[in-house]
């Protein structure tokens, strides 16, 4: 299974040194952008994501946990993202930002929270690069998995399999060597977070989630 590491819950002031020995073997670095209103937490913003672009090698897959994405594509565009995912129940016009996103020649994606179906996105489908899965509440890493979202990637898959859809299924919350044995077979990458920047084995556990 391919890993997005999310960087979320480490010291920031030696991010890179913490993860040093995973950060370039992972396939894709994520980024957990909270505005304080959208979801219930404040993490950082385009200028960290630009500082991490200068050290760190791997795709950045951008999650934007705020209530105006349409306000800062351009800005994390410009520090370095390759795929930005807003959520739709944001307060904004999905297809308008979806288009905000790709005429700035970076992948779109949608993520959808715990409460949130697949029916609500299915119009976007078509147009998305990736679709985000959240399997906890979005704010703060080290949640424990819900399961219904395995409904949700099955669905997903299905879908994908049967419209030829080219978007990427992501998971993201609560990710272990455990709970991704749930997942794995629908999704084509998984966010992971505490189970391995909170890790002393990171590598051990990098190459177990690999392998499944
Ligand atoms: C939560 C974030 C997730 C979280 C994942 O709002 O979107 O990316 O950081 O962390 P874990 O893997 O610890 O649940
Ligand atoms: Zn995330």
């Amino acid at each position: 299974m391919k890993v997005s590491l999310s960087v979320l819950n480490v010291d920031y002031m030696n991010a890179y040194e913490s993860l040093k020995d995973i950060v370039d073997l992972v396939d894709y670095e994520h980024l957990d952008v909270m505005d304080g209103e959208f979801v219930p937490n404040i993490s950082f913003g385009p200028d960290f994501v630009k500082s991490l672009k200068k050290v760190a090698k791997r795709p950045f897959d951008t999650h934007l946990m705020i209530m105006h994405p349409q306000n800062y594509i351009d800005k994390f565009v410009d520090a370095g993202s390759d795929y930005i995912t807003f959520h739709v129940e944001a307060d904004c016009n999905p297809m308008d930002v979806i288009n905000q996103i790709k005429a700035k020649g970076v992948k779109a994606g949608i993520s959808i929270k715990p409460k949130t179906s697949v029916e609500k996105i299915k119009k976007y489908l078509p147009y998305l690069d990736m679709v985000l899965v959240m399997s906890v509440e979005p704010g703060f890493g080290g949640q424990s998995f819900m399961e219904n979202s395995i409904d949700k990637v099955k669905e997903l898959k299905k879908l994908k399999d049967e419209f030829g859809y080219s978007y990427l299924i992501n998971i993201d919350g609560g990710i272990n060597n455990e709970t991704a044995k749930f997942i794995s077979p629908y999704v084509d990458l998984a966010v992971v977070g505490s189970y391995l920047t909170k890790a002393n084995d990171k590598l051990d556990r990098l190459n177990l989630l690999k392998k499944l």
